[in-house]
């Protein structure tokens, strides 16, 4: 395993608003890269993030919008960045397609794959759909309609350049035969080795002419075509990390990624197109690829055409923004498809967040405060452990961080997070159990602060988990429980009144 870890979200198209959807990828990152950084150092994490910039339907964004596309994507990308600090996003870059480094690299590796012989010229014939800038296949459309967004499609001949995907397709299956690690989770893996087993690959039509569309890189061997988004794309996440030198060798500190996330309706770029463009470069592939699943909307894929796209930071103002994080990250597996919904979210902030860590937060310090006048107890809880629920939640204690680790290590949030409320739980049942204000009344003095303090232990080792998935909460605890005297403040998850709603 490598001892550094480079991470990337998409980059994002920036038509259209954030939604809730991309913040899922983003925020699923990341906590990866928190928990990265504590592992290995900070200086050995790299975070990628940024904007698609290029294409037919951003030029069409900007016309509508009356503005020219730079000049749109200025501004649009903006929104990007400021919702990623919104959401406590710890990138450590973010790349625009627009930006010289980026372009320069495309015009490079198009060269380079020219210059090969993988990039040919050719006569392109098909059906085309605009708002996808997606050729289609005779098979694959019905009624003259997209099979992804059921718009019309139409037919266009042109002169353009194609990159040989289907030389490579032989070497592909090959790979991923010998790589099932490759793609996740598993259903993906399968999906994607199906694919390549049914169909021959076509050559992929990697240029577009001028006079269809302008906003694009043009390509350094025929500067009346620009090169096609996809392709494009997909060299951001070596463009952001290093260079070609003169004999058409890439160096880079940090590639190849360790871990390409996405959701899943771009993992045949991610599985097919690109470590085919990697193999022809002669670039070692990334070590993964996950693709998770969708948010749905009442079952629906969320989309500006459908109009029912949810905006996280209205979600945000409503619930907080670590009500927001630990909603996304806990309600579904990683990898599976989910409904998103507000009674979703208040469901989880009422039992999760206030009923069970909120509420062995406030309690703790109350006691603390009651008790102790907000001293807490200062005593050695190995003297404990022949109370056979105290040696059980010490053992929890020790139990959780690798849990956690081998939880994340696999990226599945919901596990990580379930475990730390077991401990949470744990230590819930531990007060109803113990009813400290009967050992108050005893006058059991010692077991009152060794009971004190075993709540304070695991609420520490809670935050120090919790730091990874909502940063926020995990300081404003260890804030509450600085060194040896308490500082208490409001409640961390009041209740949220469904009947008042
Ligand atoms: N620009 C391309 C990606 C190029 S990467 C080299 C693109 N952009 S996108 O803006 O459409 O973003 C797609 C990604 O946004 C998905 O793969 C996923 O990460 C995220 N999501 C968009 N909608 C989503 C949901 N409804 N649910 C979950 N994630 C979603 O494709």
């Amino acid at each position: 395993m490598a001892n550094k870890f480079y991470i990337t979200t998409p980059i994002y198209y920036v038509n259209a608003s954030p939604h809730i959807g991309h913040s899922y990828t983003s925020i699923a990152a990341d906590v990866l890269s928190r928990f990265k950084r504590r592992v290995l150092g900070k200086e050995n994490v790299r975070f990628l993030t940024g904007t698609d910039e290029h294409g037919q339907k951003i030029q069409k964004a900007a016309d509508n919008a009356g503005l020219s596309a730079q000049s749109f994507v200025d501004k649009t990308s903006r929104q990007f960045v400021s919702l990623w600090e919104a959401l406590d996003v710890s990138y450590d870059d973010f790349i625009r397609t627009t930006e010289e480094r980026h372009v320069k690299l495309v015009q490079k590796v198009l060269e380079i794959l020219h210059k090969k012989g993988d990039i040919c010229e050719g006569k392109y014939e098909g059906l085309y759909c605009t708002p996808c800038e997606t050729f289609w296949l005779e098979s694959q459309v019905t009624e003259g309609l997209c099979p992804d967004c059921r718009r019309p499609v139409e037919r266009i001949v042109e002169n353009n350049y194609f990159f040989k995907l289907s030389k490579y397709q032989d070497w592909l299956l090959d790979f991923l035969k010998g790589h099932k690690g490759f793609i996740r989770p598993a259903s993906r893996y399968e999906e994607t080795l199906r694919f390549l087993e049914l169909n021959k690959l076509n050559d992929l039509c990697i240029s577009r002419p001028k006079e269809r569309l302008g906003w694009g890189i043009p390509l350094p061997f025929a500067p009346q075509h620009v090169t096609y988004v996809w392709f494009d794309a997909l060299v951001n996440y070596i463009s952001a990390v290093g260079e070609f030198d003169s004999r058409d060798n890439y160096h880079s500190e940090w590639w190849p990624a360790q871990l390409h996330l996405m959701a899943k309706d771009i993992l045949r770029q991610h599985t097919v197109y690109w470590p085919i463009m990697l193999r022809a470069l002669g670039i070692p592939l990334p070590e993964e690829v996950f693709a998770h699943g969708w948010w749905m909307i009442n079952e629906d894929k969320m989309s500006k055409s459908r109009g029912n796209v949810v905006n996280p930071l209205e979600m945000v103002e409503k619930y907080g923004l670590d009500a927001y994080r630990y909603f996304l990250l806990r309600d579904v597996p990683f990898g599976l498809d989910g409904n998103f919904s507000e009674e979703g979210i208040i469901k989880r902030y009422n039992s999760d967040l206030a009923n069970d860590l909120g509420n062995l937060v406030y309690r703790t310090l109350t006691m603390v405060e009651k008790y102790f006048d907000g001293n807490i107890p200062d005593v050695d809880l190995n003297g404990f452990k022949d109370n056979q629920r105290v040696s059980v939640i010490l053992d929890k204690i020790q139990q959780v961080e690798p849990k956690v680790h081998a939880a994340l290590d696999e990226q599945n949030f919901s596990l990580a997070l379930e475990v730390i409320w077991e401990l949470i739980g744990m230590a819930n049942k531990h007060v109803e159990e113990t009813k400290p204000w009967n050992l108050a009344k005893e006058n059991r003095h010692k077991e009152l602060e060794g009971f004190i303090r075993l709540l304070v232990e695991v609420i520490r080792s809670v935050s120090w988990q919790l730091e990874i998935f909502i940063p926020r909460t995990a300081l404003s605890i260890r804030e509450q429980f600085g060194s040896d005297k308490i500082k208490k403040g409001n409640p961390l998850f009041p209740r949220i009144d469904t009947k008042k709603k």
